[in-house]
């Protein structure tokens, strides 16, 4: 795994905007991984300010709450919309479905997706207790898309953007973290001192499956870009 050390989120942003752009530049077909959630903020600023070619890339998300319609703000399609699809114009871009009737059937058409459209690069965020996408502790590593319960921890972190926390889903089909390493290259960003526990563990400790993150020791082409707070539990 490749540290790349910033000082704050915005120099983050740059750094990963700058990488984000030059895969997209790389190829005339073009399929990134994307995330939701906060760390990917600046990215998304920076590319609706700077609108860089998309029409060749295909975008494929990580997650999707269970149960909430597409409309709803608190639904990840609608933070992307929001956030950069109706800003850019990508070629395709996926979310799970997670309004759909027959929920497993969405699970193996979005692994159909992802084996069609090969992720050149995936775009991760880190959850406090080590979760990458949705998958949280104790997930296998060879997990496809998959339904999943959402920890304590998550809702607790996600409720800050819900009216009340009974408000938040407890539930989401996420890409599986076997799904997740299937991508040629990942670029994994992390910025505050509620991270830095993650972090230390995604980096130095052992691989196992109470840390989500840590599968990616495994995997051939990682790039951490983290910030100052992110890295001060690192040796
Ligand atoms: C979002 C996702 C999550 C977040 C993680 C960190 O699509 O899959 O794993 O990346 O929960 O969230 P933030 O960035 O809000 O701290």
């Amino acid at each position: 795994i490749k540290v790349i050390a910033v000082k704050n989120a915005e120099e983050l942003a740059q750094k990963a905007y700058e990488k984000i752009v030059s895969v997209m530049e790389s190829k005339n077909e073009v399929t990134l991984g994307l995330a939701t959630g906060g760390s990917p903020l600046g990215i998304y600023a920076l590319m609706r300010e700077n609108k860089p070619a998309t029409s060749h890339v295909t975008t494929i998300n990580l997650d999707e709450y269970i149960g909430l319609e597409p409309t709803h703000d608190q639904s990840y399609r609608y933070f992307m919309n929001d956030q950069l699809f109706n800003h850019l114009p990508f070629k395709a871009t996926y979310v799970p479905d997670g309004i759909a009737a027959d929920l497993q059937k969405a699970c193996g058409d979005y692994e159909a997706i992802i084996a069609a459209n090969p992720v050149d690069l995936q775009l991760l965020g880190i959850g406090e207790n080590g979760h990458i996408a949705f998958n949280e502790p104790g997930t296998s590593f060879d997990s496809p898309t998959q339904v999943t319960g959402l920890t304590e921890s998550t809702i607790n972190a996600n409720s800050r953007y819900f009216e009340k926390k009974e408000d938040v889903p407890t539930s989401a089909i996420t890409m599986g973290i076997g799904s997740i390493m299937k991508a040629k290259e990942i670029l994994l960003i992390a910025s505050g001192e509620k991270k830095a526990e993650a972090i230390k563990q995604m980096l130095e400790g052992n691989v196992t499956e109470a840390c989500p993150a840590t599968a990616l020791q495994h995997h051939a082409n990682v790039t951490v870009i983290a910030d100052e707070a992110a890295l001060s539990l690192c040796q």
